[in-house]
């Protein structure tokens, strides 16, 4: 039985998330996967913080730690923001590491310089994560695209907005409140600013483009609008005309000029629209595409398990499929 390490980056709700898996799934692994998965080190920004039930030596502040480790052979990330999460998942490819990330606001900006740098070297990135939590849209899309175009990608992104508006509207609770059980459940960012604001949905957006169209628009062209500006009131009136708000990102090159017109921000849809029933935490993602037409899914958008859910099924992918590189670059 083939052993591999494996290092994770963070152990907040989606580092911890992976960690169980690990240790929850060891035999099933074993048996599905033909490996036993050794969690090596976990890095964090304070190993000195009590982790009730696991070993306190696994715990580093030092990336140099993760880049002794003999043999690592997978980075799994969960930490936040660009930097300096780019800088190691870059020396950890450097390395000769698969990495799988679940940061979209590192992956948005640099995800096409380490996808390069990832073939150079004959690994892998797999980024899954970073959209759509655990629908799994990457995925659907890089086979997808083997064979058709993406004309319009469409949906909800952040599954912290969505939860807000259902909480406003089905239990008539305040924003605070609502957000509060966002952040309680583990689905809000550490600065939920990003959720409500639009940011998150909109770096999601960007990853999107880059896979569907092969660039990503002008990011200060792209019009972001968050659910931070819709009262209490604004909710009930629209529930009474039996509209809900929905928090919708949308992008699609334009024929004529072939420039990517992205935007994100509130929408009140009506019954008969297909985001109308998307409720809770849950994403939608609508591909408009050349063959197949038109493909909706629809799941969980964050979340402990379902995120890290998705970042080991990129790494069985590796496993099954170690000569094809599960990006397109
Ligand atoms: P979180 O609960 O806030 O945990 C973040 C973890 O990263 C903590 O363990 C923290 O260390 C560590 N960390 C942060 N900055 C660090 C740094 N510079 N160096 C070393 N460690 C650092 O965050 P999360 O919800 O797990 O999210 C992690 C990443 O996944 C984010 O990029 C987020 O956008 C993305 N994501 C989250 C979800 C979700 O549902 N939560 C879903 C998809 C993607 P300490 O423990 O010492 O503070
Ligand atoms: N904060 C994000 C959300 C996590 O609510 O969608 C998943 O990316």
């Amino acid at each position: 039985m083939a052993s591999v390490k494996a290092a994770i980056l963070g152990f907040g709700t989606v580092g911890q998330g992976i960690y169980n898996i690990v240790h929850e799934r060891r035999e099933h692994f074993k048996q599905t996967l033909g490996v036993e998965i050794e969690v090596a080190k976990i890095l964090v920004r304070d190993a000195s913080k009590v982790r009730e039930g696991i070993d306190s030596s696994l715990f580093t502040e030092s990336f140099d730690d993760i880049l002794a480790i003999p043999d690592l052979e997978v980075v799994f990330e969960g930490i936040v923001g660009e930097d300096p999460a780019y800088g190691y998942l870059d020396q950890a490819i450097e390395k000769g590491c698969h990495v799988i990330t679940a940061n979209k606001v590192m992956f948005a900006r640099y995800g096409q310089e380490l996808q390069l740098k990832a073939k150079k070297k004959g690994v892998q990135v797999g980024y899954e994560a970073t959209t759509a939590g655990g629908v799994p849209v990457i995925k659907t899309m890089q086979n997808l695209l083997r064979v058709n175009e993406v004309k319009q990608v469409q949906g909800i992104l952040n599954g912290t907005s969505n939860y807000i508006l259902t909480q406003m509207r089905a239990e008539e609770l305040p924003f605070d409140v609502a957000l509060k059980a966002a952040q309680d459940l583990g689905y809000a960012e550490a600065d939920p600013h990003n959720d409500v604001s639009g940011e998150d949905a909109f770096r999601k957006l960007m990853i999107l483009c880059a896979l569907a169209f092969g660039e990503q628009p002008d990011w200060n062209k792209v019009e972001v609008v968050g659910i931070d500006g819709i009262s209490s009131e604004q909710i009930e009136e629209a529930k009474a005309q039996g509209l809900r708000y929905r928090h919708v990102a949308d992008a699609y090159r334009d024929e004529a000029t072939g420039e990517i017109i992205a935007k994100v921000g509130p929408q009140l849809v009506g019954a008969d629209h297909p985001l109308y029933a998307i409720d809770d935490v849950n994403n939608a993602v609508t591909l408009d595409t050349n063959y197949i037409g038109t493909l909706t899914m629809v799941g969980p958008g964050a979340g402990m398990y379902p995120t890290a859910s998705v970042m080991m099924e990129d790494y069985a992918d590796m496993l099954a499929k170690p000569e094809k590189a599960v990006s397109l670059a």
